[in-house]
């Protein structure tokens, strides 16, 4: 169930009003204590026991999920507690899986406050942790009780955040349909509306909701969600292997120019709509610093991707904008030529 959100305390208020529970627990990262805490310190969730861990992706580990069972533990938490979590995908991804194993499962809810989180992580029931230096790679699909959307929350972030989150955003607009996309390559990132903003985020959750609703474990359509990621996973791992990591969103984007340009040589996509994405992608978002000395990494990252199967690195790709085209494959050639895009 989502919920959106136009006056935070009493709506918050009445949404944990209706879930009874013996405990309230609020988990937060140490940035969302400070910034988003303040904004939803009036309502039920003043009483919650607070559990706070590391902000960023460096956190979301075993240590921190100990962390949190350890804090439940420790507030008397039983399986009627409910567990709170307040922050980006990171901490939407990790209270879901502590919630999803603590006494084979108690309830929980998102309350995401990246747009990132808004649009992606906190919807659909995936959750995880980091292990091993693989990202999400211990999980469990775990439905929360409710998504409550403030998008109030995003005057709290900063216009590189906002273009992160954006890029699942265009990601759901070219898996839609014409009008969407159109809208969305259209929309001014440089001065964004965040009143029209709200009204896409609304729009962008029921794109990945319904692809959610009819294939909540991945066996195919979910697939879609892909789109963009397979390139882009590779362009993340690349730049934290640097030392110079990149958001995930800025990834997807530079994702999707690789991909939009493999699914006009393999799918028949338009070339112009791709020209139109890629010119988009570039305004925004620049490029990713690439050399054919980089290659090799980047084609063994997608090797290990988790999405593959058989050996084979598989491509979520579109034949239109809207029809999405499920387990691609690509010759190491054309990969190459792709990753020419960003
Ligand atoms: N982030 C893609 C999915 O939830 O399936």
């Amino acid at each position: 169930m989502i919920y959106y959100v136009q006056k935070t305390i009493e709506e918050l208020d009445s949404l944990l009003t209706k879930i009874s529970c013996d405990g309230l627990f609020l988990l937060m990262d140490e940035n969302t204590e400070r910034l988003c805490f303040p904004l939803v310190a009036n309502t039920a969730l003043k009483n919650a026991v607070p559990i706070v861990i590391g902000a960023s992706d460096a956190n979301k580990g075993i240590e921190s999920l100990c962390k949190i069972w350890q804090a439940l533990i420790n507030g008397g938490a039983s399986r009627h507690s409910l567990l709170v979590n307040l922050g980006g995908g990171m901490i939407t991804d990790i209270g879901g899986f502590a919630a999803a194993t603590f006494k084979r499962g108690i309830r929980f809810v998102n309350i995401p406050t990246t747009l990132l989180s808004m649009v992606d992580a906190a919807v659909g029931g995936k959750t995880g942790i980091n292990f091993s230096g693989l990202k999400n790679e211990i999980g469990a699909f775990r439905n929360s009780e409710a998504v409550v959307i403030d998008t109030s929350f995003l005057h709290t972030l900063d216009d590189e955040n906002l273009r992160s989150g954006y890029a699942e955003m265009l990601k759901h607009a070219l898996l839609s349909s014409e009008e969407m996309w159109y809208d969305h390559i259209n929309f001014s990132l440089e001065h964004p509306n965040l009143g029209a903003l709200q009204q896409m985020v609304e729009q962008s959750i029921a794109v990945k909701s319904s692809i959610v609703e009819r294939d909540p474990h991945e066996h195919s359509l979910r697939k879609a969600l892909n789109l963009g990621h397979t390139f882009g996973h590779a362009f993340e791992s690349l730049a934290l292997q640097r030392g110079r990591p990149i958001l995930h969103g800025y990834a997807v984007a530079f994702g999707l120019c690789c991909e939009l340009y493999l699914a006009c040589l393999l799918t028949d996509f338009p070339e112009e709509k791709m020209q139109e994405t890629l010119r988009f992608v570039h305004q925004y978002y620049g490029t990713f610093p690439l050399s054919d000395k980089d290659y090799p990494a980047l084609l063994q990252f997608m090797r290990h991707d988790k999405k593959n199967t058989a050996g084979h690195i598989n491509f979520t790709l579109l034949s239109d904008v809207g029809c999405p085209s499920l387990d691609n494959q690509a010759t190491e050639r054309q990969i190459i030529q792709a990753l020419n895009q960003v």
